[in-house]
C-alpha cells in the first residue's frame, strides 16, 4: 500500500467538551486507511499582527510548517454569530502569511460545520469556503457537511450514537481521500 496521505484536522472550537472536536475525533476514527489524520491545535496561535512578521512567533512558525508538510486540511468548525469563529480564522491568517508565503496554497481541503442547532452551522461553512477560494485551497463540493442536532449525536465517551451519522461521515472521509487523490500534489 502506498503512503497515507496526512492530513492536518483544525478544530475551530477551543473548548473542552466541543461538538466540532467530537465530530473531528469521530471523523479520524472514520477514515479509510489512505489518510493519516492529525489534529493540529490552534488555540495557542497569537494573534495575527503583521508587525511580528520580522520576529515571528514560535507558534507560528511552528504552525505554518506543520500546515506546509499536510497533504491536505480537514476544517471541523462550530458557528459563532452565522460565521467562523475567531480562533480558526485567525489560524487561516497565521499560515496565509507572510504574503507570497501561504502554506495553504494548492492544498485539498474539506469543511464539516457542526451545531446543536437545525441548520448545522451553514453559515460557517460558507464564510470558511469563502477565504479557501481566495487561499487557494481546493474545498470538496460534495458531499457538504451541516451538522446539526450535536447535542444528541455523541454518547458520555465522545461515541457516536446514530447509524446514520456514522455512515454518513464514513461516506464524507471516503469522498475526501478521492478528492484528495484528483486534486492534491502527486
Ligand atoms: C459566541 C458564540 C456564538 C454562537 N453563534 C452561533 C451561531 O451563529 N449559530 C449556531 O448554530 N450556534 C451558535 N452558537 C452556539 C454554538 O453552536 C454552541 O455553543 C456549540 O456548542 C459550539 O460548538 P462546540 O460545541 O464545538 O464548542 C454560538 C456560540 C457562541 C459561544
Amino acid at each position: 500500500m502506498s503512503t497515507p496521505r496526512d492530513v492536518v484536522v483544525l478544530v475551530g472550537s477551543l473548548r473542552k467538551d466541543a461538538f466540532s472536536r467530537k465530530t473531528a475525533n469521530a471523523l479520524v476514527a472514520l477514515a479509510p486507511a489512505a489518510l493519516k489524520l492529525a489534529i493540529v491545535e490552534i488555540g495557542h496561535l497569537p494573534f495575527y499582527n503583521q508587525d511580528d512578521e520580522s520576529q515571528p512567533p514560535a507558534a507560528w512558525v511552528s504552525f505554518r510548517q506543520r500546515v506546509r508538510a499536510a497533504d491536505a486540511v480537514l476544517f471541523v468548525t462550530p458557528e459563532y454569530n452565522r460565521s467562523v469563529p475567531a480562533a480558526l480564522k485567525n489560524a487561516l491568517d497565521v499560515a496565509s502569511r507572510p504574503y507570497g508565503q501561504s502554506a495553504w496554497d494548492g492544498k485539498p481541503g474539506a469543511v464539516v460545520s457542526v451545531s446543536p442547532g437545525a441548520i448545522g452551522g451553514f453559515g460557517a461553512n460558507h464564510h470558511l469556503r469563502q477565504s479557501l477560494v481566495f487561499l487557494n485551497v481546493p474545498a470538496m463540493p460534495q458531499p457538504e457537511a451541516y451538522v446539526g442536532g450535536a447535542a444528541d449525536l455523541f454518547d458520555s465517551a465522545g461515541g457516536l450514537v446514530k447509524e446514520g451519522t456514522r455512515t454518513f461521515l464514513a461516506g464524507f472521509m471516503a469522498a475526501f481521500a478521492a478528492w484528495i487523490e484528483t486534486n492534491g500534489k502527486h
